[in-house]
């Protein structure tokens, strides 16, 4: 079977100033999914934006002949479900958190899940991933961390590329469709690598927004997983 990989720039490296525009420009680039980093000065020191900003981003999530692009939203915050749920409302297409921001991990699930979208789990350096035995039948991702979140721009932590191999292990003894993403730190050089160890979703931000020509990029990345 071959993969079908998924590319999401993170607009946390995108002009704040011109975020709808950002959106647009990335996905006339080539954008797969956008990723919206949700921070809250509490669970990472650092403050992003909310639902009202991925409610006005909504319009601009799709492709010029109207194909939605989904919006993969990225909760760095506790606690999860109130916000979770305000965040459905307001258009995102998957929500995923961090099993360590929430007291209740399976009702955080279930709060996403029983608005009607995929929800997902993710998983810091150095976070261990045996909550998915209890959580692995209920979720629609895994994103693994290979930076500490907080900050766009950091270096990859190569030991990321274990635990996706064991991720991976872990879907595939699921039977069940579970998409498997990275985060942080990853490159036109690097996510060769990374699709190696297993991984089929690959969010970006310096590494697009960074540079002037988006589809470049995000044609090099794809080049090298082809
Ligand atoms: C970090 C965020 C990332 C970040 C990645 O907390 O979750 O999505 O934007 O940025 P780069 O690709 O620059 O490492
Ligand atoms: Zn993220």
């Amino acid at each position: 079977m071959t993969t079908t990989y998924r590319i999401a720039p993170s607009i946390l490296s995108a002009d704040f100033a011109r975020l709808g525009e950002e959106v647009t420009s990335v996905i006339e680039a080539g954008a797969d999914w956008i990723h919206f980093d949700v921070m809250d000065n509490h669970y990472v020191p650092n403050l992003t934006f909310g639902p009202m900003v991925c409610q006005a981003l909504k319009p601009h999530a799709k492709t010029s002949a109207g194909v939605a692009v989904p919006i993969d939203v990225h909760l760095m915050i506790s606690p999860v479900d109130a916000l979770a749920a305000s965040f459905a409302e307001a258009g995102a297409d998957l929500i995923s958190f961090h099993p360590d921001a929430s007291a209740h991990v399976h009702r955080s699930i279930q709060a996403i899940k029983n608005k009607g979208v995929k929800a997902g789990l993710v998983f810091n350096p150095a976070e261990p991933l045996d909550v998915l035995e209890w959580t692995i039948d209920e979720i629609d991702l895994i994103l693994i961390m290979s930076v500490n979140p907080g900050f766009g721009g950091q270096g990859f932590i190569d030991s990321a590329l274990r635990k996706v191999e064991r991720a991976r292990q872990w879907i595939e003894r699921s039977g069940r469709v579970i998409r498997l993403e990275v985060d942080g730190g990853i490159k036109a050089d690097n996510i060769r690598r990374v699709a190696d160890a297993g991984a089929d979703t690959f969010v970006a931000g310096s590494a697009i927004f960074g540079k002037p020509d988006y589809k470049a990029v995000i044609d090099q990345m794809r080049l090298a997983l082809s």
